[in-house]
């Protein structure tokens, strides 16, 4: 079968969250031709969409400097400095620029003169600008609005990225082999047809997001089942620091409610950490108290789950509470109640889940990845700004930041003179014979990588775990992949592949680190 799909563009962007977005709005202002690939049919749809607790800014009393030093305390000192110097000294800017000048963000005030700064784990001052807890929903609405109004951006949504089309990989011509290995585009499956479209584009941003999807637990949409790094693997970018999973202490615990995350910044506002039967833990383990880095709450969470033999701990705001509740916490106060706790009134029974993966494909400085064409920014990037445990709150300003930088950095280097003929490269082939995709299958492949990654690669890792995660996850990828080469095309197969390649880069990574360092924690 043939079906020879082509479409063209200066610039794909794979992903639309906040980092995509900002790319493609500084794109679209230098009239480039863009063309943006969401899975989703819902454009707001993306880890952005559910950040509650806000985007780090510069508070009273503070400086770039003492931010760096935050965030590199956080991340344990493996940090870039370059780039924590850029996100630093170029945050507030783009913040001002961006968010409150030309997207009006309605940042929360604390008075008509001042804006609101809130507080989370692991920052010196209060400096977390935020719409209540819904901060990360108002800025991706307000970026898919703006960039709606562009005649040159075209959203092809309910699109799945298949593999990034890379000569001389896709090349027929032997001669191809002497090049210099390039992204030229994306191969991406039409959701609703199951048929496979080329697009060619001189450049590629991937701003896939993230992989917190893969673990049995995660605060992340379905969604963030690591696409960008398995393509990019594929593709030959240089990938680093993968172990560094970050996991958020606390998401609510209940059957339904599916990793509703519930913001550190309730912390931030007085809340205490309980055990099951009403007893305060976190001084036993951080001078900081509750307000600990992350990896460190989480563990201590991890701890006082198994020495009460309960599944859950408790996160007590009603007690402590600094500020009027349903006026601060809108959101998780209407979510919970909806699941039947009251906020204002009782605990909130809370466990870790997998948030934030601090590697990726390895970025310089521009958003540019080691594959010539293709740049990554968000999530899925490496800029080394996170070391080994992300500050909160920083990941949508890194977004901000390298999505824009990306776009100017395309914009000053521009060249489209493609270095192939267009005929020379592989159209999507489709097999004779296509079985079709049995869910059940599907199912239980997803269950036996989930369960695997948190029980095996999660909070705590052992040599003797990670390697029974790797061979069982390298044995079910042989299984995946031949079930892939043999079947209809299918949204659910892909995410499959993606999922299971990623999920082994994690394990590989974790267990070839046999170090302890902030988010990668070692118990041999
Ligand atoms: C939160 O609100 O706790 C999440 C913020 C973040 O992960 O940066």
């Amino acid at each position: 079968m043939t079906h020879n799909l082509k479409e063209y563009a200066d610039i794909l962007i794979l992903g639309c969250g906040i980092a995509g977005s900002s790319a493609a709005l500084e794109a679209a202002k230098h009239g480039f031709q863009i063309i943006i690939v969401t899975r989703y049919s819902r454009l707001e749809e993306s880890n952005t969409y559910y950040a509650q607790g806000g985007i780090v800014s510069l508070g009273k009393d503070d400086h770039p400097e003492i931010l760096k030093e935050d965030i590199i305390k956080t991340g344990a000192g493996i940090n870039n400095p370059e780039a924590v110097d850029i996100l630093t000294r170029e945050g507030k800017k783009l913040i001002d620029e961006i968010l409150i000048k030309e997207l009006k963000i309605p940042f929360t005030r604390s008075s008509a003169e001042s804006v609101d700064y809130a507080q989370e784990a692991g920052h010196s001052r209060r400096r977390i600008l935020h719409v209540k807890d819904t901060t990360g929903r108002t800025i991706e609405e307000a970026f898919i609005n703006a960039l709606k109004k562009f005649p040159n951006i075209r959203f092809l949504s309910d699109h799945t990225a298949v593999d990034l089309l890379t000569i001389p990989h896709h090349s027929k011509n032997p001669l191809a082999i002497y090049k210099e290995p390039q992204c030229i585009g994306a191969y991406v499956l039409d959701n609703q047809t199951g048929l496979v479209k080329s697009i060619f584009a001189p450049y590629t941003i991937l701003a896939t997001g993230g992989c917190g999807a893969l673990f049995l637990y995660t605060s992340n949409p379905k969604g963030a089942i690591g696409a960008g790094y398995a393509m990019a693997a594929r593709a030959g970018a240089r990938l680093v620091n993968m172990e560094y999973i970050q996991f958020h202490p606390t998401s609510l615990y209940h059957r339904d409610a599916d990793g509703f995350l519930i913001s550190e910044t309730v912390r931030g506002e007085g809340a205490r950490l309980k055990t099951k039967d009403g007893r305060t833990f976190m001084e036993k383990y951080s001078d900081k108290g509750d307000l600990a880095p992350r990896d460190e709450v989480t563990r201590a969470i991890y701890e006082e789950m198994i020495n009460t033999n309960s599944n859950y701990v408790l996160l007590d705001l009603a007690s402590y509470a600094k500020c009027d509740i349903k006026e601060r916490f809108p959101h998780i106060y209407r979510t919970c109640l909806q699941y039947g706790i009251d906020i204002t009134k009782e605990p909130i029974p809370v466990v870790p889940a997998a948030h934030y993966c601090c590697g990726g494909v390895l970025v310089d400085s521009w958003g540019r990845t080691s594959l010539k064409g293709l740049y990554a920014v968000g999530e899925v990037a490496c800029t080394g700004v996170h070391g080994a445990n992300r500050l909160a709150s920083t990941s949508l300003l890194e977004g901000l930041v390298w999505g824009t930088r990306a776009s100017r950095h395309i914009a000053s280097h521009f060249d489209p003179t493609p270095p192939y003929k267009e005929s020379e490269i592989h159209p999507w082939y489709y097999p004779e014979t296509q079985e079709e995709v049995d869910p059940a299958l599907i199912q239980q492949d997803w269950l036996m990588i989930r369960s695997t990654l948190w029980n095996y690669a999660g909070i705590i890792r052992t040599k003797k775990r990670l390697e029974r995660a790797k061979a069982d996850l390298e044995y079910l990828q042989h299984r995946i992949e031949k079930f892939y080469r043999e079947a209809r095309m299918d949204p659910q197969l892909v995410d499959l592949k993606h999922g299971i390649q990623t999920a082994i880069m994690i394990t590989r990574a974790a267990l070839m680190n046999p170090i302890s360092l902030g988010a990668h924690y070692r118990k041999d």
